[in-house]
């Protein structure tokens, strides 16, 4: 008796060890201005585990809305992909999660530019998302487009702050934590899916 409740201890060990080792394979990396996406990036961490991969520009945008507005507006009609200060080695993770702010109704440049500056074949990537109340805009097809070699799955998307109108970090208090009952539903939806496959 005694050896076979040791035997489905170590056995219940050896699963966990397992689980947290897939864990350390999973990033979440994002982009964030004013702390939203952030918020979203650590309750995702809080339940998958993996790491957390803040994206750092070479030239910081300009801290006036109206300025990053115009200077967006400007990379994306010129194509131009913002240097990034953060590097990572992406051989270390099987699975992505990505994380943006809508600018413009689409994926901001920073993003453009890391999506194009690694090898992501055969990477599972997972896009999450804040904006202001206009939704994600064409931000989950670009990943899409951007990544024609990785498996992209469904993404998540809530409204964040709205700095035209000063509103800056919202998902905080009790609502971060309705934020994060539809993160873990999204996260399990994600896992059936996956098992399904
Ligand atoms: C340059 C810029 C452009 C934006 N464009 C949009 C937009 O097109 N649609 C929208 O809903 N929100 C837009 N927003 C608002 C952000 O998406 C929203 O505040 C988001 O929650 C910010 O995330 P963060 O706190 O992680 O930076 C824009 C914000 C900035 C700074």
């Amino acid at each position: 008796m005694k050896k076979a409740i040791l035997c489905i201890l170590l056995w219940n060990l050896a699963i966990s060890i397992n689980a947290q080792g897939n864990n350390d394979r999973t990033a979440i990396i994002y982009l964030s201005r004013t702390k939203n996406t952030e918020a979203v990036a650590k309750l995702i961490q809080a339940k998958v585990g993996g790491d957390l991969i803040p994206l750092e520009l070479q030239k910081p945008y300009p801290e006036n809305y109206k300025a990053i507005v115009a200077q967006v507006a400007k990379e994306n009609e010129t194509e131009y992909l913002p240097p990034l200060k953060t590097t990572m080695k992406v051989d270390q993770y099987d699975t992505l999660f990505i994380g943006f702010p809508t600018w413009g109704m689409q994926l901001p440049p920073p993003i453009k530019s890391f999506l194009k500056s690694y090898d992501l074949e055969n990477k599972v990537i997972i896009p999450f998302n804040t904006h202001a109340g206009y939704g994600v805009g064409s931000g989950f097809k670009q990943i899409k487009e951007l990544c024609p070699k990785s498996m992209v799955l469904e993404g998540f998307s809530v409204k964040g702050g709205v700095e035209r109108d000063g509103i800056f970090l919202v998902i905080k208090g009790e609502k971060e934590q309705e934020v994060e009952q539809l993160v873990t539903k999204w996260l399990s939806k994600l896992k059936t899916r996956q098992y399904e496959k």
